[in-house]
């Protein structure tokens, strides 16, 4: 396994400590320290008390039944997501509320829906899936841009019982028919295309070319985001949204769920080709995240908050979409791009809101930093109160510039660590109580319980590098991969037994506990704090007729902590060229999409190996990153690694 290959190293170094400023801690939804104590001593009470948040039909028999390492959370309780984010309020006399405000990249293209306006169109939405249809239990892809009708589109499938899976706008037509294909999808929802930059870029032509493959789906909604008349739908397949949500009646029960009945499946890299379906149950999963969401972002009944990530991935599903909405927080979602029309865009945005919390990602902040001050010095940002930071490590650079230029040195800045396959946030400041200290998590939030293990499973003393783990299961856990129950227990249950969940990352612990996560220990590239497979990467690279064998690896970036580098060793007597290195970063972002494109090919005639044969990656990351390749001893081919350093340095 790849991770006895790595060498965890300590890259971020300790400054200065922020305390919570005294008003910020004085007015804290939670700023006694004692909750850490009293939820790790009355753990299953302290998540029990935090389910009665939500609005149950039927409340559980028991918090949680532990089959290591298959969880159930809140057994025979009965729970509607939808209900709880959106119907509940309204019955609370929140019905006027602003619930979610959508920006178009169009400048002064928006909308907003108060909470009675999004049930109404989630209802619609819901009766319109049934209609073509959609059943409890049935699994309905989004393939869409960040158009209202993607959180619409979730809530209505929550609201009737059909799980959704949600696919990157940007993925290719072959990894959205991987995922489809995968969950069995009946219905796929997509656009006719979406605005990047102000250009109008084509969606409905990608979606075609999936359903050459997709024989499952029998029914396809398109919303017409571009308005184009150079579309034909297929009769009794395609429908388009507004056509299919126009008569619909403004009423639709939610079904009763239980707590485990599948609320959605993301489908995640891992270290091989095929992509994983992490699946996610309905009470646990709303429990946690609504959670975490206010007490990390200290939410109060007037917030204005922003995360500016993209619904295709977990931070959107938990922190745009599900656990503000059960909060009855006030959610922004932005279609586009930071730079258009000008690279001031989203503090544009902070101005013209008023935002008060703010959550983007490390690699986003690494570009505003290097656009300079005057962007943001030029709009009124000082309605906000916290900024929060996920994805990858943030160095402390970056760090201090989001503290200073974004927050004016006023606002707590929570820098969040946790995966797509944990569901919710754990390891983090709880803004009222912990001191910062630039490029760590912190601490696991009330509740969890996080080690660094060596590879022995011994617990490490503080500042040795390690593996972090979790030594208890939580209540937004995923609950196994998609149809696949072995691959669950061998990636995630099986380096240190079946109850301690190995997260993948290398980390350390310093001598006040604070973790340091270092990053991905095994065969997955962290590329602007999305998740990438080198394997997909390599079997896209082989796909391609001129490549005989590919090593993918990843190399430092300032911008986007990683970007992928590949290594090829060519067919027969074929020679690289420019041309051919174009053709095959062209070729790999076809098959996964842009995102997946290497930064650089390599031609080389061989690649380091084991005498096993086994493709070291890892001394091809270190010539990436410029350091001594190491030990060659081990390997058949000790003579490849000088010339491919000549090679790089070149
Ligand atoms: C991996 C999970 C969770 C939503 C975004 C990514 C890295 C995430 C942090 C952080 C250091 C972080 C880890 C993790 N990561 N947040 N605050 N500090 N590393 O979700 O695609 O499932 O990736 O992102 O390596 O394992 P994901």
């Amino acid at each position: 396994m790849a991770k006895k290959e790595s060498h965890i190293k300590t890259t971020m170094e300790e400054g200065e400590i922020y305390h919570p400023p005294e008003e910020f801690k004085k007015n804290a939804n939670i700023n006694d320290p004692g909750i850490y104590k009293y939820a790790e001593e009355n753990y299953e009470e302290f998540w029990a008390e935090k389910a009665e948040r939500l609005d149950w039909y039927q409340k559980w028999d028991k918090v949680l039944e532990w089959d290591a390492p298959f969880a159930k959370w809140f057994v025979n309780g009965k729970i509607n997501a939808s209900y709880n984010c959106i119907d509940r309020h309204v019955e609370n006399g929140k019905g006027d509320k602003t619930a979610l405000i959508w920006e178009g990249e169009p400048i002064d293209e928006s909308k907003s829906y108060t909470f009675s306006e999004l049930k109404d169109e989630v209802c619609k939405f819901a009766n319109g899936l049934k209609e073509l249809g959609v059943e409890k239990g049935d699994v309905v892809t989004f393939y869409l841009p960040m158009v209202p009708e993607l959180a619409i589109g979730l809530l209505a499938c929550a609201r009737i019982g059909a799980p959704h899976s949600v696919v990157f706008g940007g993925f290719s037509p072959t990894a959205l028919a991987d995922r489809v294909q995968d969950s069995d999808s009946k219905v796929l929802v997509t656009a006719d295309g979406y605005y990047r930059r102000g250009k109008k870029l084509n969606m409905w032509e990608n979606a075609l070319e999936t359903l050459e493959n997709t024989p499952s789906v029998e029914k396809v909604v398109v919303i017409d985001r571009l308005n184009r008349e150079d579309i034909s739908l297929t009769e009794g397949r395609d429908t388009y949204y507004h056509d299919l949500v126009e008569n619909q009646s403004l009423e639709c029960e939610p079904e009763k769920m239980d707590a485990e009945d599948m609320l959605f499946l993301m489908y995640t890299s891992g270290t091989t080709g095929k992509p994983k379906g992490v699946q996610h149950t309905t009470g646990g999963y709303l429990t946690g995240t609504s959670l975490t969401h206010e007490w990390v972002f200290d939410i109060k009944e007037d917030d204005i908050y922003w995360c500016t990530a993209d619904i295709g991935w977990i931070t959107g599903h938990s922190y745009i979409v599900y656990g503000p909405l059960a909060n009855a927080t006030t959610t922004i979602m932005y279609e586009g791009s930071p730079d258009y029309p000008e690279k001031d865009r989203f503090w544009k945005i902070i101005e013209k809101y008023k935002v008060t919390k703010l959550y983007t990602a490390p690699t986003a902040i690494r570009l505003f930093m290097k656009w300079g001050r005057k962007y943001p010095d030029t709009c009124d940002l000082s309605t906000l109160k916290l900024l929060g930071s996920v994805g990858e490590p943030i160095n402390p650079k970056a760090w201090e510039w989001y503290h200073e230029v974004i927050g004016g040195g006023k606002c707590p800045i929570v820098d969040t660590w946790w995966q797509t396959e944990t569901g919710m946030i754990l390891i983090t400041p709880l803004p009222g109580i912990t001191s910062l200290k630039p490029g760590s998590a912190t601490k696991p939030f009330p509740g969890i319980q996080a080690d660094i293990y060596d590879a022995a499973g011994n617990s490490l003393p503080p500042n040795q590098g390690g593996y972090l783990v979790l030594k208890r299961p939580w209540p937004a856990m995923l609950r196994t991969l998609y149809n696949d129950s072995d691959r669950y227990k061998k990636t995630y249950w099986n380096e240190y037994g079946s109850d301690i969940y190995f997260a993948g990352d290398g980390a350390r612990q310093d001598e006040d506990g604070y973790f340091w996560v270092v990053g991905r220990i095994d065969d997955v590239l962290n590329v602007a704090g999305h998740r990438l497979s080198t394997m997909e990467m390599e079997s896209a690279l082989v796909d391609h007729p001129a490549v005989a064998e590919a090593a993918v690896v990843g190399k430092p970036d300032d911008l986007k902590g990683h970007v992928p580098v590949a290594y090829v060793i060519l067919e027969g007597e074929r020679e690289g060229s420019d041309e051919l290195e174009k053709e095959l970063r062209a070729h790999v972002g076809k098959i996964i999409g842009p995102i997946g494109k290497p930064a650089a090919v390599n031609f080389t005639r061989d690649l380091p190996k084991t005498r096993s044969g086994k493709i070291m990656r890892r001394i091809l990351k270190k010539l990436e990153a410029g350091e001594e390749a190491g030990d060659t001893s081990t390997l058949r081919n000790p003579e490849i690694v000088e010339e491919l350093k000549k090679q790089v340095s070149n």
